[in-house]
């Protein structure tokens, strides 16, 4: 398997590219400082996975006590047990050694359901804003704004607008700084010459349609609110502002939604061409105009919803797909390969080596992309190429009914809610909706016709 730096004849055709580029283009693909992306969200769901993994060691230290009760004619068992140390935990780990404990299989992914809580009208989005992974210029000695104080406050200051945000509020305006769009002008219009060849025809036509209508420039930073605005007449989905990465179970819980957590900061002005986390960049130039496609917003939406109760493994698993395909994702259009991951649209040094004869493709398959271990120092010596995003989307459903939960979920669009599919009266009423919309289809196709 080649590698980014691997010697062999199947780098040639990225040499080659970083040769026809101007010195400072160069630069940034070739630089060690451009490469590393250390925040994933698969990295937060791992160690989400493994804090609950941890508590299975605990169990050979249980203390019990089970007493027996009676009342109106049922009998009640209470359990109570303390774990090693007397520590507070979470919910689910303390399932997980009760399993252990007493040999009662599957009692962890029966009634974790009523554990791993999740969002069932979009209001309570406003719950699910738990930044796991602190990785900001306040924190870090190696992010290029540590060492600059009017870029911290800066980035303070822009936070407090997320920290504050109500679901239904308008997206607070930044007014941004002349340092601020010189660096957004450099991103801009340095990604935007590669689009023409790079980029996938989805993200083309949203790209013309964002420029035309919503305030995209090379001389100005879009507001949130506005594109807001224009995808939900697109495809319904929205955005609402985060100060940074968020859990990955609070951040896929959104795209059940149709709500895309979105940072507002730009990256700092010394660094243009690389950002060690989620910026209005990788956003708005990577993100937002894949949002504008129908196929896509679903594709979005039904990693979301497969999330909504999953258990600590099955984020990670879900958290990879998201990786290889919404981030890090290539699709074929008339025989060609193209570009449609944010994390590659929003990187001049990724998306052309991902389009050139350097890194492994495969066929995206759900149930290996999954497992696929992810590169976060520099790029994916592997991608995955969707034949088509009804392909993709097909196979995401798929895999995503093997996932177990004790319930199906259906997105209501009308009250913007969750509706638990776990009574055959659901069903049936669900069913009697898509026979009116079957009727309205039918009626259609025989006006046509
Ligand atoms: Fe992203």
């Amino acid at each position: 398997m080649p590698t980014p730096n691997a010697s062999s004849s199947s780098a040639k055709g990225f040499r080659r590219a970083v040769s026809e580029l101007d010195s400072k283009q160069a630069e940034a693909i070739m630089s060690p400082q451009f490469i590393g992306r250390r925040q994933s969200l698969i990295e937060d769901a791992r160690k989400e996975r493994e804090a609950a993994a941890a508590a299975a060691s605990e169990a050979a230290e249980l203390t019990e006590t089970i007493v027996f009760d009676e009342k109106d004619g049922i009998a009640v068992l209470n359990l109570l047990f303390t774990l090693k140390g007397g520590k507070t935990s979470l919910p689910s780990r303390a399932l997980k050694i009760f399993e252990i404990k007493f040999n009662i299989p599957n009692i962890t992914n029966s009634i974790m359901s009523l554990f791993h809580w999740f969002p069932r009208k979009i209001s309570e989005l406003d719950l699910c804003h738990h930044l796991v992974t602190k990785f900001d210029p306040d924190l870090d000695l190696d992010h290029p704004g540590f060492s600059d104080e009017v870029y911290r406050e800066r980035r303070r200051m822009i936070a407090e607008i997320a920290f504050h945000y109500k679901h239904g509020d308008p997206i607070p305006r930044v007014e941004y700084t002349e340092e601020e769009i010189t660096t957004w002008r450099e991103v801009y219009s340095t990604l935007k010459s590669l689009y023409p060849t790079h980029a996938c025809k989805e993200h083309l036509d949203a790209f013309h349609l964002l420029e035309r209508y919503s305030g995209y420039s090379e001389n100005n930073i879009p507001q949130l609110e506005d594109v807001s605005c224009f995808l939900k007449e697109r495809t319904g989905f929205q955005l609402r502002p985060v100060a940074g990465l968020l859990s990955a179970r609070d951040f896929l819980a959104s795209l059940a939604f149709r709500v895309f957590q979105c940072t507002q900061y730009i990256r700092h002005a010394s660094s243009p061409m690389h950002s060690p986390e989620p910026d209005c960049c990788h956003e708005l130039l990577g993100h937002v105009p894949m949002l504008a496609d129908k196929t896509f917003a679903q594709f979005s939406q039904d990693i979301g919803l497969a999330s909504l109760g999953a258990t600590d493994e099955e984020i990670e698993k879900l958290s990879t797909l998201y990786w290889f395909t919404v981030e890090f994702g290539l699709c074929k259009q008339n025989g060609i390969i193209k570009a449609y991951g944010a994390g590659l649209l929003s990187s001049y040094g990724e998306l052309i080596h991902s389009l050139s004869d350097e890194p492994e493709l495969r066929d995206f398959d759900p149930d290996v992309t999954a497992m696929q271990p992810y590169q976060d120092q520099t790029y994916q010596p592997v991608y995955f190429v969707s034949e088509s995003f009804n392909d993709a989307k097909a196979k995401l459903r798929v895999y995503a009914a093997h996932i177990k939960r004790p319930f199906s979920v259906k997105y209501d669009p009308y009250t913007y809610s969750i509706e638990l599919l776990d009574h055959p009266q659901k069903i049936c009423h669900s069913l009697a909706n898509v026979r009116d919309e079957l009727h309205s289809l039918i009626d259609a196709l025989n006006i046509i016709s």
